[in-house]
C-alpha cells in the first residue's frame, strides 16, 4: 500500500560507514508523491493538489510532545481550514497505535483529530522526504514540515528536534506569509504578520539606485498589502 510514486534518487553513500543521506528535498521541489493508509482511510498526496497542505512528521505516538503538538493543532485546525490548508500528519508508528493514541487524546484534551495521519512503518515515505535523520540509529521521524502549495511544490520546510515542540502560529504565520506573497507579488520582512505591508523587490536599474531620494529607497522599500495600509 506504501507506494511513493516519484521520489528523488538517493546519493550513493561515499563508503559502506557513511550515514544514509537525506533525501534532499528543497524549496521549489515538487513534493514525491505517495499512496499509504491514514487515520481517515487511504489517502494520496496528489489528491490534495488544487488546495495547500502542511505534511509534517513526528517521532512517535504516545510521547509527551508530540502528543502537546497534535492537541494544538487540532484546536487549530479550523484557522488552517480558513486558509485552504490540509494537515497531513506521518510517523513509523502503526494505523492502530495512531487510532489508539487519538482515542486517547479525545478521551484525555476533549479534542478530536480529524486530519489524516498516515502509518509508514517501512520509512519509505520519511525517507523520501529526508524526514529520519541520518545521525539517528532508531526509525523515528524527526518533526519536519512541509508546506506545500496548491500546485504540489514545496513552498517552505522546517526541521525541529524531538524534544523540541513546533510553534502552531508560527505554521499559521509560514502560511499566511506565502499566501500573501503570492496574491501581492511582493517580499515578507521579518516578523511579518498578516495585515503588515509587503517589502517590494530592489531595483536591477542603476539610474533607479541613482535617482532613489535616501540611499536605500532603492532596495528597502514598503508596498502595500492587498487591502490593507502601509505601515
Ligand atoms: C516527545 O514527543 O516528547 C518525544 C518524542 C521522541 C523523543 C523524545 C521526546
Amino acid at each position: 500500500m506504501y507506494c511513493i510514486r516519484e521520489v528523488k534518487c538517493y546519493e550513493k553513500p561515499m563508503n559502506d560507514h557513511a550515514p544514509p543521506p537525506c533525501a534532499g528535498l528543497r524549496i521549489g521541489d515538487a513534493a514525491p508523491d505517495f499512496e499509504a493508509r491514514s487515520t481517515i482511510g487511504p489517502v494520496r498526496l496528489s489528491a490534495f493538489r488544487g488546495r495547500w497542505l502542511v505534511l509534517f512528521s513526528h517521532p512517535a505516538d504516545f510521547t509527551p510532545v508530540c502528543t502537546t503538538e497534535f492537541v494544538a493543532l487540532a484546536r487549530e485546525a479550523a484557522a488552517f481550514e480558513q486558509r485552504g490548508c490540509a494537515l497531513m500528519a506521518l510517523s513509523v508508528d502503526s494505523l492502530f497505535s495512531h487510532f489508539a493514541w487519538l482515542r486517547l487524546i479525545r478521551d484525555r484534551f476533549g479534542i478530536e483529530v480529524r486530519f489524516p495521519i498516515v502509518e509508514d512503518p517501512t520509512l519509505v515515505i520519511g525517507r523520501a522526504y529526508g524526514m529520519v535523520s541520518p545521525a539517528d540509529s532508531d526509525s523515528a521521524t524527526v518533526r519536519t514540515t512541509f508546506f506545500i502549495d496548491p500546485a504540489g511544490t514545496i513552498r517552505a520546510m522546517n526541521c525541529y528536534p524531538a524534544n523540541l515542540g513546533r510553534s502552531v502560529p508560527e505554521m499559521l504565520r509560514i502560511l499566511d506569509g506565502l499566501q500573501a506573497i503570492d496574491a501581492a507579488g511582493g517580499l515578507a520582512p521579518a516578523n511579518w504578520q498578516p495585515g503588515d505591508a509587503l517589502l517590494e523587490p530592489a531595483t536591477h536599474s542603476l539610474d533607479e539606485v541613482f535617482a532613489a531620494p535616501e540611499a536605500s529607497d532603492w532596495f528597502l522599500r514598503a508596498a502595500c498589502t492587498p487591502g490593507q495600509e502601509t505601515r
